[in-house]
């Protein structure tokens, strides 16, 4: 058996991984090698997950953001940004059509909108579980207070998407203006872990500065949390960000963080995101070919679509959530795979 072969083994049977074996698999080109470490990590998922996807419908309800992250499209400093919220209303809309679809899993994602105060969330959220009590409310709405996450929790709120960004306090440092906070970011994800939430931490594959060694950090981070999910997608420049002219992530190395960390985590829900999507085409069928079993068609309506621009070329600005929906449907069973009607929880 070649090299690489040998150590994606070690890699799958110890569910871990050294420094040294991450950098020979991240700078490896050999491709016998590098689809075997893609097929070991399909398999890992289809003994948990069989070849089932599970979808999630994602509604982006506010660009506003007080942050300032350099990577951001909806960053405070970018004016260009149109700057839109969704109503009470209208995200309901979007839960219905969603339900009607067959999604049983809605995501609120948003940027840190100081208008959303904690009141309007926690009717928002018992208004959603109210209606649809079989469907899983999962929220992606940045940092808050504890007590915060406490009190969506309390009224029905599941789980909660917030990635760590970096595991490297330099590396960090480096991505956010100074008055964002490393530490506070991590003591957010292990408070709502505290909670019961089910958590989701993630990364960029490919931000500016990113080593081997940052990526080795975040590897030994996620050991630590052992969050429920895992989101990775390539970086993509924005062009009204600093990083505008920086280069992007490649997809290669965000197929090959996918399959590690399926294969140091094998339960971990693991998305094809839709920046992998954004930066080639058949991205996302790629990813779950590479140890993914999520994917997060959007449901936003289409009018706001193009306004929530983290990244330039971002998929399906133009396309209604059915649209979306069934075109999942197609591009998962072109590979052998089905979109399940399910909260789709995580499996212990
Ligand atoms: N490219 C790729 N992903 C990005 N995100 C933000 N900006 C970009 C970008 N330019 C990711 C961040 C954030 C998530 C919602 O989107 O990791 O946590
Ligand atoms: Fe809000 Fe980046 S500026 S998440």
């Amino acid at each position: 058996m070649n090299k690489i072969k040998q150590i994606v083994a070690v890699i799958r049977d110890r569910q871990d991984i050294t420094k040294e074996e991450l950098q020979l698999v991240l700078q490896t080109k050999d491709t016998d090698g590098i689809q075997y470490l893609y097929d070991m990590a399909k398999e890992t998922a289809q003994t948990v997950y069989g070849n089932q996807v599970f979808i999630r419908g994602l509604i982006e309800f506010t660009n506003y953001c007080r942050n300032d992250c350099y990577y951001c499209g909806i960053r405070k400093s970018n004016t260009q940004a149109q700057r839109y919220r969704l109503t009470g209303e209208q995200i309901l809309s979007c839960c219905k059509t969603g339900y009607e679809l067959g999604f049983r899993t809605f995501v609120l994602q948003g940027g840190e909108d100081g208008f959303f105060t904690d009141e309007k969330l926690c009717s928002l959220i018992s208004e959603i579980k109210k209606n649809y009590p079989d469907c899983a409310v999962t929220l992606s709405i940045g940092e808050r207070e504890k007590e915060s996450y406490q009190r969506f929790f309390d009224v029905g709120a599941d789980r909660y998407l917030l990635r760590h960004e970096t595991a490297q306090e330099c590396h960090y440092k480096s991505l956010h203006p100074s008055a964002m906070s490393f530490e506070h970011r991590r003591q957010c994800l292990y408070n709502l872990k505290e909670i019961g939430y089910q958590v989701g931490c993630g990364f960029m594959v490919g931000s500016p500065g990113q080593t081997v060694e940052t990526l080795y950090e975040d590897l030994r981070f996620i050991k630590e949390l052992a969050p429920h999910m895992v989101g990775i997608g390539p970086f993509i420049p924005q062009k009204d960000t600093p990083f505008a002219g920086k280069a992007a992530g490649t997809m290669e190395q965000t197929l090959k963080l996918l399959s590690i960390i399926r294969l140091i985590h094998p339960h971990v829900l693991l998305p094809a995101t839709t920046a992998l999507g954004t930066i080639h085409p058949k991205g996302r069928e790629k990813g779950i070919l590479a140890g993914a079993n999520v994917v997060m068609p959007n449901l936003s309506p289409v009018n706001v679509r193009e306004k929530y621009k983290l990244y330039d070329n971002k998929i399906c600005t133009g396309d209604e959530a059915a649209e979306c929906r069934f075109c999942m449907q197609r591009r998962m069973e072109s590979i052998g795979y089905q979109v399940v009607t399910d909260r789709g929880d995580y499996r212990p």
